[in-house]
């Protein structure tokens, strides 16, 4: 069975490394996921007063959650955190209260960062923040890449071989255990 994964990037700029390596990933993927980018930099912060007058934009983005049955979030991380942009997505899809676009969705975490650590911070603290909005995450393997900066060549493609091959085995962790989760 094919199933609908959204991908939500965690960098707002045209050249985001974290865009390529969603990219990347989702061409490295084994076939039973399908995936849909959804943007998330036009959302307006969350604001409980808007409710009454729900933003387009945000009832794109619940419509879109909603449509999905799996979400990967690849995101770089921000002053060791997950970026706004993200935060602010997952809060827009959480209310009105009762009614989450993200419950019980499996999810799978990847951070990137031009530096060694690969951005753990942000992997889980936005970890921490899925453990309240009852998705369940892939665990292993941990996807923490470092040196993103210099992975790709002009076509975006992954430059090294070791590289692609440890993103590939993610992909195929995470669409085992999508297929097994959701049956
Ligand atoms: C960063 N960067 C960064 N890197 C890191 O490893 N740890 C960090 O805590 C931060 N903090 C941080 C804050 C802000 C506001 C910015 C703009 C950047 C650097 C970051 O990893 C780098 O800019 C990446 O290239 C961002 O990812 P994209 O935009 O290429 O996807």
């Amino acid at each position: 069975t094919e199933r609908k994964v959204a991908v939500l990037v965690g960098s707002l700029r045209k050249g985001s490394f974290s865009r390529k390596l969603a990219h990347a990933l989702t061409e490295l993927a084994p076939k039973n996921l399908h995936f849909s980018f959804v943007e998330i930099g036009d959302l307006p912060l969350y604001n409980e007063d808007l409710e009454a007058d729900v933003p387009a934009a945000w009832a794109r983005l619940r419509r879109e959650i909603k449509g999905a049955e799996a979400v990967m979030f690849v995101t770089p991380e921000y002053n060791r955190s997950v970026p706004a942009s993200i935060k602010n997505a997952l809060d827009v899809g959480s209310r009105p209260y009762g009614q989450s676009v993200w419950d019980g969705k499996p999810a799978l975490v990847v951070s990137g960062s031009g530096g060694g650590i690969g951005g753990f911070g942000a992997n889980h603290h936005l970890r921490q923040s899925l453990v309240f909005l009852n998705m369940p995450v892939l665990q292993q393997p941990e996807a923490y890449i470092g040196g993103f900066n210099d992975l790709f060549d002009d076509q975006g493609k992954v430059k090294n071989e070791g590289t692609q091959g440890f993103l590939s085995k993610i992909m195929q962790a995470y669409g085992d255990w999508v297929a097994k989760i959701l049956g």
